[in-house]
């Protein structure tokens, strides 16, 4: 499994999934969620009420769903509820969990390729380098553990210094 670090906009990713960084209501938000929902056109906020009539009370924080892409050049969008340390979710068990359901979701769609932007590091308040160590762990212990079918992870940062503090931490 190859891992790689860039720097743009992850809407514009011709790869099989990116994951989104949504909240529990799945309903769309800012950052990233709203760039996601710009681009994929109004059909993946139909597809995410869908999703939620299995979720009543939103999606938990550290899960992972899919909806198809629509209009974005990815066939699906896998969307994770980060925690939110404004909240008080300081666990990063939970941001672990997101990376690696996002993971098992792409695997169960048969993606090879998937795109995840910095979970958490946004308007959830993490911090950048904690949030990359978690990231890098989780994809290289699922690579490690032999998944055949994904060969492309992806991790698309939105800034210059995101972009330099996951090349840092990758090593
Ligand atoms: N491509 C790649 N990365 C992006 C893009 C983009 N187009 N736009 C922003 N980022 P955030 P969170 C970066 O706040 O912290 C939403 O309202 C951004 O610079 O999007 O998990 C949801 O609905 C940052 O580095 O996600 C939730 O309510 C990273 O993506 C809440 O925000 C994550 O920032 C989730 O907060």
């Amino acid at each position: 499994m190859r891992l790689e670090i860039l720097q743009g906009d992850i809407t514009t990713r011709d790869v099989d999934a990116i994951v989104n960084a949504a909240n529990s209501s799945l309903m769309g938000g800012g950052g990233v969620d709203g760039a996601i929902h710009r681009a994929a056109g109004p059909e993946l906020l139909a597809a995410c009420r869908e999703v939620r009539k299995e979720y009543p009370g939103g999606l938990p924080v550290g899960r992972a769903v899919a909806t198809p892409g629509f209009n974005l050049p990815s066939r699906w969008v896998i969307h994770t509820v980060g925690p939110n340390r404004h909240a008080g979710q300081t666990d990063p068990g939970l941001l672990a969990s997101c990376f690696r359901e996002s993971l098992a979701v792409a695997e169960s769609l048969g993606a090879r390729s998937v795109a995840f932007p910095a979970i958490s590091a946004g308007i959830y308040g993490w911090d950048a380098r904690e949030v990359a160590t978690v990231a890098f762990d989780v994809v290289r212990n699922f690579g490690a553990d032999g998944s055949p079918a994904l060969e492309l992870v992806e991790f698309v940062l939105f800034s210059p210094e995101m972009t330099t503090v996951f090349r840092d931490v990758s090593g």
